[in-house]
C-alpha cells in the first residue's frame, strides 16, 4: 500500500441538507485525512468541464444544473491507496445500489442527488486536484 491522494466533492444536495460535517465524518472515520478543503459555488463551466467525460451522456445537462445548484465542498484526501477507500466508502452511484453503511447508503437522494464524487483513478485524481487546488493549498 502507497500513501495517496483523491479528490472529493461533497454535492449540493448534502451541504443544502446541512450534511457536510456528517459526511466528512463518514469520510474520517474510513481513515481519510483532509489536506485541503474549501466550500465554493461551481460555475456553469466549471461543473461542464470538471465533468466532460459525461458530455455525451443523456445525465449531463441534468447533473450541470444540480452540480451548480448550491455551494459545494471541494476537498483533497489523503490514504494509504485513498481513491479505492475513498470509493469504497462513497458507495455505488445509485443508493438504491449501495452497500449498508456507505455515504451514499446513508445520505444520497437519488442516483443524481447522491452527494459525494470522488476520483476514480490516480489520472483523475491527479486532473482534478489541479482542477481545484494550487499546491500551496495542500498541507499534508
Ligand atoms: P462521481 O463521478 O460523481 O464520483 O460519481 P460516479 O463515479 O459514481 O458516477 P459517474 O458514472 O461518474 O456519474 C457522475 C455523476 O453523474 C450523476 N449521474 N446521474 N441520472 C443518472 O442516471 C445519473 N447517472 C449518473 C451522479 O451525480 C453521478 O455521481
Ligand atoms: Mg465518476
Amino acid at each position: 500500500m502507497a500513501l495517496e491522494r483523491t479528490f472529493s466533492i461533497i454535492k449540493p444536495d448534502a451541504t443544502r441538507r446541512n450534511l457536510t460535517g456528517k459526511v466528512l465524518g463518514a469520510l474520517e472515520a474510513a481513515g481519510l485525512r483532509v489536506v485541503a478543503q474549501k466550500r465554493i459555488r461551481l460555475t456553469k463551466q466549471q461543473a461542464e468541464e470538471f465533468y466532460g467525460v459525461h458530455k455525451e451522456r443523456p445525465f449531463f445537462a441534468g447533473l450541470v444544473t444540480f452540480m451548480t445548484s448550491g455551494p459545494v465542498v471541494v476537498q483533497v484526501l489523503e490514504a494509504d491507496d485513498a481513491i479505492a477507500l475513498n470509493r469504497k466508502t462513497m458507495g455505488a452511484t445509485d443508493p438504491k445500489k449501495a452497500d449498508a453503511g456507505t455515504v451514499r447508503a446513508l445520505y444520497a437522494e437519488d442516483i443524481e442527488a447522491n452527494s459525494v464524487h470522488g476520483s476514480d483513478s490516480p489520472e483523475a485524481a491527479k486532473q482534478e486536484i489541479a482542477f481545484f487546488f494550487s499546491d500551496a493549498e495542500i498541507v499534508g
